[in-house]
């Protein structure tokens, strides 16, 4: 094994023929293959109620993957490792079929016994496959058994805490591997560098030079064809639970003794730990929601999420979230941190902004008011690296400066894209390397946080649709801001010059 190289493993995907699959996993596996990070020791077995045989699911692999790249080398060798088995989830004989295939290939592949269960489907059959695969035998094997889940882990509270007794029941928790996509992106990744590799901001990284941050994660989307799971969820349970709230502790968090899983992990939940509670009496001073009706996306007419196919035209649901989340703790007592995300915003964009104090006095061109304020701005996605704002003399001008930008793009240093989220983290659940994934601690004290807020809107009826699409959302959320004394940088000034 080359030193990239994952263990041997068979992977078993479960919700094989799904959407997950197809767009996300396939083409990871496989641009980890190109890599050679996989190695020729590995099997997939994908699974699925439809009856299709190996030559369907490898033929609907093969179209997964050459939508996704025109780089086609060495791919029915790849495709050559893939095998399909009907499934019914709740039924024991199926696991009984699905272990004796699994073993058969273990001893083909040479797989020793080790095993990724993949659960790229329905939340509401976790618990029961997880139940199955280690009643069933499945997880009797010499080597590991790691099981990767999806989102939502659970949908509030009391129901993530059932599901997370009953895969315990069968995986030990250093064994889950929860995913949220967010952590494999490589600037979030890139958060803990920025901050513990450089001098220059670590120093200033607290309540003393730093007046707010401000997260947000804009789409341009709606809800697309996911009416149905989105009507339960709603942006907050969708997206602040999980991504938002993951960026924040990890902009927030101590720095680690070091780089490790239990080290990382356990200084993120002391950043929930510090977290304010909100409580029902103040969710309206701290949170805005919104929804979106008709407007323009890209000078194209769009509809309302009321009009979306499984949407009620009445919904409740929220597509726009904003929250000032205060974190009381010595290092960030007094600094407000600015989350937004919404669906049909004017850009996809995911960018943080880290903005600096102003300084004590203004010597230049009048005096009387502050020069602009330095700007960190970590841009997440599309584009990918940092830019700093600074002030510097205007040529000439003794007296008057100019904003400039030191920007550095990421992913234009070496040429080569970076690789996808789902690709690092699959590789990363291979090797056994469970950092960019969710500890439960963090899952629960999440949801204990935003549970709050779900149910006092639940409660009460909202004045909906409040943006239009295609705008920065409702009006609210600026006042949000407003009323501390600060505005959200819009995004259009932030843009810089860097490539994806
Ligand atoms: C998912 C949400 O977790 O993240 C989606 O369920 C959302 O609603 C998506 O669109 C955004 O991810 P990304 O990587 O496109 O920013």
């Amino acid at each position: 094994m080359n030193q990239q190289e994952t263990p041997a493993a068979l992977i078993l995907i479960f919700g094989a023929t799904g959407d997950l699959a197809k767009r996300k996993l396939f083409p990871s596996l496989y641009r980890l293959y190109r890599k050679g990070s996989l190695s020729d020791q590995f099997a997939v077995i994908g699974t699925a109620r439809r009856d299709w045989t190996n030559d369907t699911f490898r033929q609907h692999v093969k179209e997964a993957i050459a939508d996704s790249t025109k780089q086609l080398e060495q791919l029915d060798a790849f495709i050559s490792h893939f095998y399909y088995q009907a499934h019914d989830v709740s039924d024991s004989s199926s696991y009984r079929s699905l272990k004796a295939l699994a073993d058969r290939l273990d001893d083909t592949y040479s797989l020793q016994g080790n095993r990724l269960f993949y659960l790229a489907m329905a939340p509401e059959f976790f618990g029961t496959i997880a139940d199955h695969v280690k009643a069933d035998g499945l997880t009797d094997t010499n080597g590991y058994n790691r099981l990767v889940i999806e989102k939502p882990f659970g949908h509030d509270l009391p129901s993530a805490e059932k599901l997370n007794q009953q895969i315990r029941q069968s995986f030990e928790e250093r064994d889950i591997y929860r995913i949220d996509h967010y952590l494999g992106k490589e600037m979030v990744q890139n958060i803990e560098a920025i901050r513990f590799a450089n001098a220059l901001f670590e120093p200033l990284w607290n309540n003393r030079y730093i007046s707010n941050i401000q997260v947000t994660s804009s789409e341009t989307l709606g809800v697309e064809e996911r009416g149905r799971y989105y009507e339960k969820s709603g942006a907050l349970k969708d997206m602040v639970q999980n991504h938002l709230m993951q960026m924040v502790a990890l902009l927030a968090m101590e720095p680690p003794i070091k780089l490790s899983t239990d080290e990382i992990r356990s200084e993120k939940v002391k950043v929930f730990r510090a977290l304010r509670p909100i409580t029902k009496e103040n969710v309206d001073q701290y949170f805005v929601r919104g929804q979106y009706g008709s407007g323009e996306i890209e000078g194209e007419p769009v509809k309302g999420y009321r009009q979306e196919v499984n949407v009620d035209p009445q919904s409740n649901t929220e597509t726009f979230v904003a929250g000032k989340l205060m974190i009381d703790n010595f290092r960030w007592a007094g600094v407000p941190f600015y989350i937004r995300t919404g669906k049909r915003m004017p850009s996809k964009s995911t960018k943080i902004v880290i903005q600096f104090k102003d300084i004590p006095m203004n010597l230049y061109y009048q005096p009387d008011q502050p020069l602009a304020p330095n700007l960190l701005v970590i841009h997440i996605q599309p584009e990918e690296g940092i830019t700093l704002h600074l002030n510097a003399k205007r040529a000439g001008q003794h007296l008057l400066t100019n904003p400039v930008k030191l920007s550095y793009a990421n992913n234009s240093v070496d040429g080569m894209n970076t690789p996808e989220a789902y690709e690092k983290l699959l590789n990363d659940a291979l090797r056994g390397d469970a950092t960019n994934f969710t500890h439960w601690d963090e899952v629960a004290l999440s949801w204990r946080f935003v549970d709050v807020i779900s149910d006092y809107w639940e409660m009460k009826q909202a004045a909906f649709p409040n943006y239009e699409a295609g705008s920065t959302g409702p009006k609210a959320a600026d006042e949000l801001l407003e009323k501390d004394g600060f505005f959200w940088w819009p995004l259009s000034t932030l843009e810089v010059d860097v490539c994806n």
